[in-house]
């Protein structure tokens, strides 16, 4: 035998990482366990069995929380939560410090604690999700050390329930407990039902480090527990899992006023131009799809290859398959572990057998055959609209089709409801910074692919669920403005002499794509002065108008790409055109609402949209330092179409206010004007016209918001919709919102200080982060 023959033939001796400190540590427990709440382990209860997905072996029981459970942990969670958040930022600096500490001295018994409980290959668990995990509670160390200096004006949301999925366990904790507890929350948390052990051991963790009881509280169970947690008494559900799950959350909490993030599933493409570096290339698709057993929300799970390199990229591949090691996760050699589960393997296996189209190559090396494994597949030669292309089948099953062009590329890449991630690879500068920002997608690899850090925002766009994490972006999702909100007065049902009219004389009109339309059905609203005095007509907007208005600003998305330069000029404009016409506005807005503040209503107008044009080319984002040979620009881009119902207490202030920053920022807007006092924002049109607005950037309804919101709300092509209607109609916007899980941003009944509210939070709202991985560096 030739040393070269050796080299090819040589088979690796197994290497397995001991579990007896695990093994020992779970029978410290008995192999039983209770919740952990109030900083205490309860007694086992009616459990449920937690198996190694591997041998099958039994590891331990954990408890099915009931009702009373869920109660007791959000109760010990609410005590704790004042004076936690009054410890103040370097206060909680101490006990994040602390944690990773701990975290990094108990890595080992983690790591195999997650490869046992997972099926993991420990070569994961102990090289990424782990350090991973510490790396988070370091860096939210230090966010808690700054947040006082650096966030001044927000405060800590109160009790958090998080609820995590089994792919990630103690990394997805790791991710939604360390930003909560840095910005001044108390947590009750609920792991998967098939993977609850790393955050048990967690909980005995924070018992060491001393954290507060009551501040972090793990209760265990299956999908009705989660559903207890959602429905609890706590300020914020964060949820990580799949889009069926997240879309029945957000109909759940609509109307709750709860804040929500969600990160939901995907379908990611990963794409491969003919001037990419072929091998690299391969290698990154090990990781993409076969990390993790292709158990990864944004697994690369679309190989799009460009034609002319095709055959011979897959050719690579299927050589590259047929080398991996798949077996005893324990074992240090192992490339691919074990599923999560029998369910989930049989979930694959019956994907992967419904499917005729293509063809099917599965690795040709030797797997168990017992335990939950499934070998490396590659489905080659679908069409983008069959199913395995579509549908996420959450194992280690790549499927693939080809493109000629860079454009046809997008066009695959983009079809898919999901939205987020993309990893793209080409030699060529020019054209990857070229496409990047044309992946829907909320998180782009250049010539890399499944890189995360603390200090880079991760999230989708889309059905991939909204809110960020990571990063100071990922903070938001834990804090609010400080609260000064008061109750609003509800605006008292239309009484009988609102009905409407088909009078359409001297009525002002809808303003849609750049022109006054009549509303589609013909009808008109009289507006009237709190005396119950005539001012004036306006239409009556139903849901064709909106349609319509919805279609104008798609229309118009070439906005998005104009520069902050031409919108700023343009904002500047109009607050000239209004500066004109400011006392007549003023005698408009006192007539309507009755009071002598209009001239004041109108300065402050003046100043949003100065304020917004001088953000209009400020928004850049930053480049989050990560600890690779790389850069993650951390991008702020346009939602799209926002649709917005314009509030009532300040009628053309809250239309300014909401508008101005949203244009500013690339948007295109459908405004409900405000239902009581209307006729502000129809004398705006004028303004509009006068001030170089692009038709169909802006477009403004009026109407009763009761009959535009619902189809805003659900409509497929609204990315997102804000009310601020004095009618309560946050619970039936929300709930309409699942359908395409459209961020939403409602006042929950409350009313807004117009005047004071701050641009930096309206300007959150108005952009979408985006992260682009990028090669940088020495
Ligand atoms: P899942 O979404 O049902 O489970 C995730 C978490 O949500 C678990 O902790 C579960 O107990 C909880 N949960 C389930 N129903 C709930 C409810 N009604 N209210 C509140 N919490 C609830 O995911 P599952 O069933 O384990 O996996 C199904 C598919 O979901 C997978 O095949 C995969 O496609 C996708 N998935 C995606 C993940 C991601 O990271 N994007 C993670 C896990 C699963």
């Amino acid at each position: 035998m030739t040393v070269k023959e050796k080299f090819e033939t040589m088979d690796y001796g197994p290497a397995p990482e001991s579990d007896t400190e695990a093994q020992a540590w779970l029978e410290s427990f008995e192999r039983k366990f209770g919740h952990f709440i109030d900083g205490a382990f309860t007694a086992p209860g009616p459990a449920f069995d937690s198996r190694n997905p591997a041998t099958g072996a039994l590891l331990a029981e954990v408890t099915q929380a009931r009702q009373e459970d869920v109660y007791a942990a959000v109760k010990a969670a609410r005590r704790a939560q004042g004076k936690w958040a009054a410890l103040g930022g370097p206060g909680r600096a101490r006990h994040l410090y602390a944690l990773a500490r701990l975290l990094q001295k108990h890595a080992r018994l983690f790591s195999v604690l997650e490869t046992l409980d997972t099926g993991k290959p420990i070569r994961e668990a102990r090289d990424i999700d782990i350090p991973l995990v510490q790396r988070h509670f370091y860096y939210h160390a230090g966010m808690a050390q700054l947040m006082e200096d650096s966030l001044p004006d927000v405060e800590p949301l109160g009790v958090c329930g998080q609820i995590i999925p089994w792919n990630f366990p103690l990394l997805m904790l790791a991710w939604k407990v360390a930003p909560a507890l840095a910005m001044g929350n108390t947590v009750v948390l609920k792991p998967a039902e098939y993977t609850p052990l790393t955050a048990l051991l967690f909980a005995e963790i924070t018992r060491q480090a001393g954290l507060p009881k009551g501040v972090v509280n793990i209760v265990t169970g299956d999908g009705t527990v989660g559903e207890m947690v959602v429905k609890a008494d706590v300020d914020k559900i964060a949820f990580t899992g799949s889009t069926a799950v997240g879309r029945r959350i957000r109909e759940v909490t609509a109307g709750s006023g709860k804040a929500l993030t969600l990160e939901l599933g995907g379908k990611s493409p990963y794409i491969v131009f003919d001037d990419a570096d072929l091998d690299s290339a391969v290698e990154g698709l090990v990781d993409a799809i076969w990390f993790n057993q292709g158990q990864v929300c944004c697994a690369g799970s679309r190989l799009l290859v460009q034609e002319s390199v095709a055959e011979d990229f897959h050719a690579r591949l299927r050589r590259r398959m047929d080398r991996l090691r798949i077996g005893d996760p324990l074992d240090k050699c192992i490339d691919v572990g074990a599923v999560v589960d029998p369910v989930q393997l049989a979930r694959i296996t019956e994907m992967v057998e419904g499917n005729t189209a293509g063809e099917r190559h599965v690795a040709g090396i030797s797997v168990p055959t017992s335990g939950c494994f499934y070998p490396p597949t590659l489905i080659s030669g679908l069409g983008p609209a069959d199913s395995l292309m579509q549908e996420e089948i959450f194992g280690p099953v790549l499927v693939s089709c080809t493109f000629r062009t860079p454009d046809e590329a997008v066009a695959l890449a983009n079809n898919t409801r999901y939205g987020l991630a993309a990893t793209l690879w080409s030699e060529n500068i020019n054209l990857a910074l070229d496409i990047a920002p044309k992946l829907a997608a909320g998180v782009v690899w250049i010539n890399a692919t499944n890189l995360f850090d603390a200090a880079a925002p991760f999230g989708g766009v889309r059905e991939s669920g909204f809110g960020r994490e990571g990063g100071w972006e990922g903070l938001t999702a834990y804090t609010r403005p400080k609260d000064t909100r008061k109750q609003l007065k509800q605006r008292a049902a239309p009484q009988r002499n609102e009905v409407a009219t088909t009078v359409i004389d001297r009525t002002a009109k809808l303003y849609i794509g750049g022109k006054q339309a009549r509303p589609d059905n013909g009808h008109s609203l009289p507006v009237r002065d709190p005396a119950g005095r005539l001012l004036g007509h306006v239409g009556q907007g139903s849901r064709k108008d909106v349609r319509n208005a919805v279609e104008a600003a798609r229309g118009a998305s070439a906005w998005a790409r104009t520069t902050g330069h031409l919108r700023a000029q343009i904002l500047y404009y109009m607050a000239e055109n209004l500066s004109a016409r400011a006392m007549e506005f003023a005698a408009r807005i006192d007539a309507m609402t009755g009071g002598r503040k209009g001239a004041q209503e109108v300065e402050f107008c003046l100043d949003r949209l100065f304020t917004a044009a001088a953000w209009a080319d400020k928004v850049d984002g930053r480049t989050a330092g990560v600890p690779i040979r790389g850069v993650a620009l951390a991008m702020k881009e346009p939602v799209g179409v926002i649709g917005a119902i314009c509030p009532d207490e300040a009628p053309l202030l809250g239309l300014m206010s909401l508008m101005a920053p949203a244009i500013a920022m690339g948007n295109r807007v459908v405004l409900a004007a405000s239902e009581a006092h209307p006729l502000a924002a129809t004398d705006f049109y004028q303004v509009i016209d006068t001030s170089d607005v692009p038709a169909g950037v802006v477009n403004i309804l009026t109407g009763r918001h009761a009959d535009l919101a619902p189809t805003l709300a659900a409509h497929l092509d609204v990315d997102a919709v804000w009310s601020f209607s004095s009618t309560d109609l946050s619970a039936e916007i929300e709930r309409a919102s699942a359908g395409n899980l459209k961020r939403t941003w409602v006042n929950d009944g409350f009313a807004t200080d117009w005047a004071s509210l701050k641009m930096r939070c309206i300007l959150n709202h108005a952009t979408e982060d985006r992260t682009i991985w990028i090669p940088y560096g020495a």
